[in-house]
């Protein structure tokens, strides 16, 4: 499936069928979170079959991802950065998620920690009751910022960044094309921002095509 695709069916979902995951998703699953481990330097745990995680916002989640890393700068970037790249992968296995940032209950942690790494957040994710739906959204016009004619890629990849989850779906950031070329990417403090921020990145580089820029900070 197209990309773009994924991104257009994804949707927070909160409730869950009682059905353990497949072994063969689960196999995928495991393995694309290996990958990204070893990319990105993170500890993200994939636990299965386990009912106590999440609180009851939350109906019948048994499955999650938890991400955890040593402490380091940029590090809850880097777990929405990743975390939303294995979201839409479980997507695309017919998997539905929802990003956790209070929603789980720390006391029932069946992840480790290692030493010097810290919990950031978690991820619930299964097979969904339903596929979520479409929520309000801010506008394009509203986050992006550049002078002159807009080109097609920075225009789609500010549609696929608008289409990411973010906490209470703020969507606080702007996307400013700079007079050379490179993008900025800027997101208003408040509650886990910067793994918005992550999450949003991915979101645009999909979108706007990774070879067709490159970031203010890169
Ligand atoms: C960093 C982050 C933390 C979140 N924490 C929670 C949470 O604790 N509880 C919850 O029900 N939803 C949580 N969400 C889900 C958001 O509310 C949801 O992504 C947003 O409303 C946009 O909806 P969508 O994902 O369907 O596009 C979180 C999302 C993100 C990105």
């Amino acid at each position: 499936m197209e990309p773009m695709e994924i991104i257009r069916q994804r949707h927070s979902v909160r409730r869950y069928l009682d059905k353990p995951l497949a072994g063969d998703v689960r196999d995928k699953l495991e393995a694309f979170t290996a990958l990204c481990n070893q990319e990105s330097g993170l500890h993200i745990q994939l636990l299965c079959n386990e009912p106590a995680g999440f609180s009851r916002t939350f109906s019948r989640c048994a499955n999650y991802l938890a991400f955890t890393g040593p402490r380091a700068p940029g590090l809850e970037e880097r777990c929405g950065y990743y975390g939303e790249k294995i979201l839409l992968f479980a997507q695309e296995l017919g998997l539905r998620s929802c990003w956790a940032g209070l929603s789980h209950a720390k006391r029932a942690k069946a992840y480790t920690l290692e030493n010097g790494e810290v919990f950031v957040i978690a991820a619930a994710l299964g097979y969904g009751e339903d596929d979520g739906k479409e929520r309000k959204s801010k506008k394009p016009e509203e986050v992006m910022k550049v002078r002159g004619e807009i080109p097609d890629w920075f225009r789609s990849g500010t549609e696929a960044a608008l289409l990411a989850p973010t906490a209470m779906n703020r969507q606080a950031f702007t996307l400013e094309l700079q007079k050379d070329g490179a993008v900025r990417l800027r997101y208003a403090l408040g509650p886990f921002w910067q793994v918005d921020l992550g999450i949003v990145r991915y979101h645009f580089e999909i979108g706007a095509g990774k070879e067709n820029f490159r970031w203010h900070d890169e």
